[in-house]
């Protein structure tokens, strides 16, 4: 049974340069997005160490109608951790936690290469979407899923 809690962005930082910045030192890992209001940082921690990350904060969705919609950023599992459930984990505590705020959307730009994770916790990828990530470079689509009741469907 893994752990999951509130972290403090200093405590996530290391872990976004290393997971989502090939280390790069010079790389910008406090964004603008850590200060919006009501930002808040899950993790999972093992000795001492948060292995897994994830930030939110409330945003409007650019693809569906919604009330509460909530974009999270810097979804990130330590290598030497990934594959073993983590992510599914962090992510459906996050889901519990924006229901809990009233959200009714998550939403996210999410990296090609993680399409596969996004689907499987329910995601939808969103058609025409693609797009490069002006920080890296890498290629993206928006994603979303419903969030205020399990199941629901939320049209685009
Ligand atoms: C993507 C990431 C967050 C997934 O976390 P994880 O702990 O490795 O994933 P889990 O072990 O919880 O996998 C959950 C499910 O997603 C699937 N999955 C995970 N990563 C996948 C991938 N890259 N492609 C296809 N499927 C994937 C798993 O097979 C599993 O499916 P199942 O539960 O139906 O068997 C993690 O691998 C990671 O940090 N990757 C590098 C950084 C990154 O891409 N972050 C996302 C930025 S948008």
């Amino acid at each position: 049974m893994v752990e999951i809690a509130d972290v403090d962005i200093h405590q996530i930082v290391e872990l976004r340069r290393r997971v989502l910045r090939a280390n790069d030192e010079s790389a910008q890992v406090i964004v603008a997005s850590d200060h919006e209001k009501g930002c808040f940082h899950l993790g999972i921690t093992e000795d001492d160490c948060v292995v897994a990350c994830v930030s939110a904060f409330a945003l409007p969705c650019p693809d569906v109608a919604s009330t509460n919609s909530w974009q999270f950023r810097f979804m990130a599992v330590d290598a030497s951790h990934q594959g073993h459930g983590l992510g599914r984990a962090l992510m459906t505590r996050l889901l519990a936690e924006l229901r809990g705020r009233g959200a009714d959307v998550a939403w996210a730009n999410g990296r090609d290469t993680a399409q596969g994770f996004y689907e499987a916790m329910g995601f939808t990828i969103v058609e025409g979407s693609a797009h490069l990530s002006p920080e890296t470079g890498l290629p993206h689509h928006r994603i979303y899923v419903a969030v205020t009741t399990e199941g629901e469907t939320v049209h685009g």
